[in-house]
């Protein structure tokens, strides 16, 4: 093997780069938030009503993100958790990574804890037993979504919907589906040259073909050469329970919904 003069110095760079990067990334986890301070928080506050309230409420009470007041936390609420949490995102959710620098995520991190200190937690109005019986009679909901690996899978697990959603939003999921529809769960439409139209959620596409989940949860897939259209205007599959609940029914549904809250 031929001996490179240049490898070494070469080397012993790449080390130390190597060193004073893992001290870097060390230095970054630091096991006390030293941003926990009362300049920290307010600093957190402006960053949070910029980055986050737009999903989890001006106070942190939760909208299309969790409610961040109870104090518990499915992702869990230590400095370091919360800290990994808003850095990285969670993924597989609709919770992003924020464009934020390390020292701005952790002022963040101290604003955040103090709203899980406030421990308002909201409490819906309705009957969670009868919205149990809504779910599973009149409202059919368990044909599409599932509870505890239980119903369908056109629509998104419910388990436990009551920790990452509001009670507004909820309400809002039943009477206006339309409203905030998760990418994932956008409903396209495929009208096929010979006519036949089939509507469902849209699983996979590339340049030849499309394959749809219908609302009896059948997978079904196209070659794109055998279709005439496809409509990507269509609504979620999710019906709207305004008319077909009462005020009340609503509200016991969501109560329902609220009290779903999974293991922690
Ligand atoms: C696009 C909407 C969105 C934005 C923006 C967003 N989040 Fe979230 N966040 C969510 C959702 C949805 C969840 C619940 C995820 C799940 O199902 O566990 C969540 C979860 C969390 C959790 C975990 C709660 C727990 O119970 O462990 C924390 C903490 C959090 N968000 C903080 C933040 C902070 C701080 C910001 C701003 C830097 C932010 N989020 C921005 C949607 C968002
Ligand atoms: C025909 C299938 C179908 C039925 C029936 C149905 N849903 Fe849905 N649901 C969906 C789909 C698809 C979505 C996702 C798109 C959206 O957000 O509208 C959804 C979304 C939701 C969400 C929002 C979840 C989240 O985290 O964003 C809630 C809550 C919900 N449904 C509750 C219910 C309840 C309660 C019922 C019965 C009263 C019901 N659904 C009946 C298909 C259905």
């Amino acid at each position: 093997m031929r001996y490179d003069l240049e490898a070494k110095p070469r080397m012993r760079f790449l080390l130390r780069f190597a060193l004073t990067f893992t001290a870097a990334l060390t230095c970054a986890w630091p096991q006390q938030n030293t941003f926990d301070t009362p300049e920290g928080r307010q600093e957190g506050a402006s960053l949070f009503q910029t980055h986050c309230a737009y999903c989890h409420g001006a106070q942190g009470e939760g909208g299309r993100g969790a409610d961040l007041t109870s104090g518990v936390y499915k992702h869990g609420g230590s400095d370091r958790e919360l800290y990994a949490t808003i850095r990285n995102g969670i993924p597989g959710t609709e919770m992003p990574t924020v464009r934020a620098t390390d020292d701005e995520v952790w002022k963040i991190t101290a604003f955040v804890k103090t709203l899980g200190a406030v421990g308002l937690r909201e409490t819906a109005t309705g009957d969670p037993a009868s919205g149990k019986a809504i779910y599973a009679g009149k409202g059919r909901c368990a044909t599409c979504h599932s509870i505890n690996g239980e119903g369908g899978y056109v629509g998104p697990d419910l388990t436990s919907v009551g920790r990452s959603r509001s009670l507004a939003y909820l309400m809002s999921s039943l009477v206006t589906p339309e409203a905030d529809i998760a990418v994932t769960y956008r409903a396209v439409e495929v009208i096929t040259k010979s006519g036949k139209t089939a509507r469902g959620i849209r699983l996979n596409e590339d340049d030849l073909s499309i394959q749809l989940r219908d609302s009896e949860a059948n997978l079904r897939s196209f070659l794109k050469e055998d279709l005439k259209e496809i409509r990507r205007d269509k609504p979620a599959l999710m019906p709207a329970y305004g008319t077909t609940l009462s005020r009340k029914e609503l509200d016991d549904v969501v109560a329902y919904l609220n009290s779903l809250r999974g293991a922690l």
